[in-house]
């Protein structure tokens, strides 16, 4: 598959083996996952013909300080603008990874190897780069499409249930934006291999039209308006997946309540969510943060100067992007999680 994102080509590539696509005499460098390396040092080992920098992935890491080290070691490996940088990891190596090599001297070659579902359907994909800044997430970052993703999906052999969990409900949010098969193809659960290729497709669609996130690629955010709050809330100990999956959830009971969608269509949302065991949720620990905490959050956007505008239901698989003044229905739709 070929995307051209900032007239810059992105090339999708999938692999049943660990090889990379690279002459030898092309000059690389290596940010690796640590815990992916430990666990495929064996495979790996063979293709990392290159100087290599390991990154313990945690949102602690994906800090201005890991990026300088970063820097240091591309220093001291004479990176420059024709050296390849390779990031192998899930979506806190590609983010980090993509925003040193965007950074340094003006902008590297750039590949991705995610090896996590979500990094593979998500965040390796669409050339958006990050770090963490003053306990901000994501507050720090840049556009910077990939050459080439490598998509191998032998990664996930390894991967926890609960981290494919946050794959999935990407997968389903994504089927739930736009008209596709790839909510048939969820429904049955075909190939998984199909799976993410269908979903990188629809969303380099979405950002090929709207690369710096100021019109349709909003609609991604389907479901994580209630996310944020939620993640923000339990200070990240609920999971990004059953996060989402519950801000979709609401996203289609706010749409219901307004008489956007019907009630069979409520029932489809809620049912493929129920078919990957993403839950609702019920665990009520976290209510009173919620509603002490809550409209903090939901209005921090609206101290900054911007709207309050979230994602709802206007069909099935048809979504869009509403300006709520009344942040305490939003709010209310999500407690009601909790009883
Ligand atoms: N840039 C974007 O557009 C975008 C989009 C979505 C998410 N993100 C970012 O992605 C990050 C989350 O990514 P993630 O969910 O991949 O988390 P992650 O990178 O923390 O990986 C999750 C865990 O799985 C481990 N792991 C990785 N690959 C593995 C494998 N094959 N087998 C076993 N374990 C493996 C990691 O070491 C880590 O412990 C967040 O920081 C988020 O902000 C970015």
């Amino acid at each position: 598959m070929e995307y051209f994102l900032y007239e810059k080509k992105t090339e999708i590539i999938f692999q049943n083996d660990f090889r990379i696509v690279f002459p030898k005499e092309i000059k690389k460098v290596f940010l690796i996952d640590k815990k992916v390396y430990q666990l495929f040092e064996n495979k790996l080992g063979k293709i990392i013909d290159g100087a290599s920098f390991f990154i313990a992935a945690s949102e602690k890491n994906k800090s201005l300080t890991e990026v300088r080290k970063i820097y240091d070691f591309f220093k001291k490996h004479n990176v420059n603008r024709s050296t390849v940088i390779i990031g192998i990891g899930g979506g806190i190596t590609t983010d980090i990874t993509a925003f040193a090599a965007s950074t340094y001297m003006r902008g590297c070659r750039l590949v991705l190897i995610p090896t996590t579902f979500l990094a593979m359907v998500d965040a390796a994909i669409g050339g958006k780069t990050a770090i963490n800044y003053n306990g901000i997430k994501n507050n720090i970052g840049s556009f910077y499409p990939a050459g080439k993703v490598i998509i191998v999906p032998e990664f996930l052999k390894t991967l926890p249930e609960e981290e494919m969990k946050n794959g999935w409900a990407e997968c389903i949010k994504i089927a739930l934006i736009k008209r596709s098969p790839l909510f048939d193809m969820l429904k049955s659960k075909i190939n998984i291999k199909n799976i993410i290729e269908k979903a990188i497709e629809l969303k380099l669609e979405i950002c090929e039209k709207d690369l710096e996130d100021r019109g349709e690629r909003r609609l991604l955010n389907l479901g994580h308006t209630f996310a944020h709050i939620l993640e923000s809330v339990s200070k990240y100990e609920i999971s990004h997946g059953t996060a989402v999956s519950v801000g979709i959830r609401a996203a289609a009971k706010l749409s219901l309540k307004l008489g956007l969608i019907n009630v069979d269509i409520n029932e489809k949302i809620n049912n493929i969510l129920n078919l990957y065991n993403l839950a609702g949720y019920e665990d009520a620990k976290y209510l009173d943060a919620l509603i002490n905490k809550g409209e903090f959050i939901l209005n921090q956007d609206k101290k900054a100067g911007l709207k309050l505008n979230i994602v709802l239901f206007k069909g099935f698989q048809e979504v869009f992007l509403k300006e709520i003044d009344d942040s305490k229905e939003v709010l209310k739709t999500l407690e009601d999680f909790f009883e």
